[in-house]
């Protein structure tokens, strides 16, 4: 596993326009982050591959899209109201804010003042419907988007013809009110979750929870991020969340420890049993072939986007050590980059052809870029900062020989290529990386 110091990181994010603090003109907001040009590609491309291999992929999977904001009541149901705290504990002097479970000892760690009792502070953000800004108004951001798949079960199962085991599937904002929010976009206050409710009789909850920690595990791969950086974690007794009878967390190995990136629990049939239990409504399931009628239970793989892609940023960066400079690089996936291959024009004369090309190859779908703004050398630098596994070049030669030379990021070895062939050869040469 390789260490490197994860400032250099956050700042090529923010050279390269892959994340910036939001409102940073006004100092930023802590816990809130934006998204640049860069940034946005990669988040939506993560996205689509989870889409593609969760939903698109399967015959027993299905996709949603819900509010945002939910009836006050979901959130009683689910258990937030009452439990999705942290007990919080403030210094009486500098008036920092910490969670009691980072801090060690007596006093503030950043003052060495006196501390308060720990309190449990909701972390669901509020907010209110309406003009009226009472209690009756009152309601949440979602903490997740889990919960409206739950109460959207029945109409799911009645439109989508599916049956009992099947899935549905969501992604989408979700906010959380972190009384420290850290490490970058580790933690956010605002971030995106993809989350699947696979809904499975009781008897085969096993055998379904250890299917999705596996597919899971293998995702994770999908998108580039190496094997040996990851690692399953069983939770314990005690540090079950309070709907989950079981939970297996993916974890990777950040330069600030193993760190969470997706938990897949078993649920049973808390949240069905819940939603049934409040709204009246029947939610249960009958199955035609047996006659047995009977309450899903419930295997969630729930995990965040942000944090997934500060995990292929990470996964992917490298310094290395060349005879005279160290080369910045993000060895991203080709599935997952934002441009998948550059074009430049080895001389201003040759701009034309090269915008040709540029124009041709993302006719054909590929993520592409062109620039002609410095010598080869430096793009080449530029494009290896923006994880960009291919380089072409367009110089004299390919007005005679109609090839240009393909110079691969990860091994800067270059090749010629026949424009004939050349969109065929890419695609094999992503598929191979
Ligand atoms: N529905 C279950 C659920 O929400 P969770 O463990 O609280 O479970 C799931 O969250 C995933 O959402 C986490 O593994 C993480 O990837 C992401 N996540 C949670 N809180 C986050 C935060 N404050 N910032 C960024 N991502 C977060």
């Amino acid at each position: 596993m390789k260490e490197f110091d994860f400032n250099q990181l956050i700042s090529l994010c923010k050279r390269r326009g892959f994340i910036f603090q939001d409102s940073e003109i006004y100092g930023g907001i802590n816990g809130f982050w934006d998204y640049g040009p860069l940034g946005v590609e990669l988040k939506r491309n993560i996205r689509e591959l989870w889409w593609m291999e969760m939903v698109t992929k399967r015959n027993d999977v299905v996709g949603m899209d819900s509010s945002i904001i939910n009836h006050p009541k979901t959130w009683e149901a689910s258990g937030h109201v009452e439990n999705f705290t942290d007990p919080m504990i403030d210094c009486k002097n500098c008036k920092k804010r910490f969670r009691a479970d980072e801090i060690t000892g007596e006093k503030c760690p950043e003052c060495g003042g006196g501390l308060t009792e720990a309190k449990q502070f909701n972390l669901m953000f509020r907010t209110h419907i309406g003009a009226s800004a009472d209690s009756s108004s009152e309601a949440f951001l979602r903490p997740e988007t889990a919960q409206a798949i739950f109460t959207n079960f029945k109409n799911v199962l009645d439109t989508s013809r599916q049956k009992v085991p099947f899935g549905i599937a969501q992604t989408g904002k979700s906010f959380r009110n972190e009384i420290n929010p850290r490490n970058f976009t580790f933690r956010s206050r605002e971030f995106e979750q993809m989350e699947m409710e696979f809904f499975v009789h009781p008897s085969e909850r096993e055998k379904w929870f250890e299917y999705w920690v596996e597919r899971r595990l293998d995702w994770y791969a999908k998108a580039g991020i190496r094997k040996e950086n990851l690692k399953l974690r069983e939770h314990a007794k005690e540090e079950l969340a309070h709907y989950s009878a079981r939970t297996i967390d993916v974890e990777y190995y950040f330069p600030f420890g193993w760190q969470e990136l997706e938990g897949i629990a078993d649920r049973g049939d808390f949240d069905l049993s819940r939603h049934i239990e409040h709204s009246g409504k029947d939610l249960s399931y009958f199955d035609p072939f047996t006659q047995e009628k009977f309450v899903p239970y419930v295997i969630e793989t729930s995990a965040g986007l942000d944090r997934t892609l500060l995990t292929v940023l990470a996964d992917a960066y490298d310094e290395e050590k060349l005879e005279e400079e160290t080369r910045t690089v993000l060895h991203l996936s080709p599935s997952v980059a934002p441009i998948q291959v550059a074009v430049f024009p080895l001389h201003k004369k040759l701009k034309e052809n090269a915008e040709r090309l540029e124009a041709d190859l993302r006719k054909q779908g590929l993520r592409t870029f062109y620039d002609d703004r410095g010598a080869i050398g430096r793009l080449y630098r530029r494009q290896d900062e923006a994880g960009t596994p291919f380089c072409l070049t367009f110089d004299f030669d390919s007005l005679e020989d109609n090839a240009v030379t393909v110079r691969n990021r990860d091994t800067m070895q270059q090749e010629r290529v026949n424009l004939s062939q050349l969109t065929d050869h890419l695609r094999d040469l992503f598929k191979s990386s």
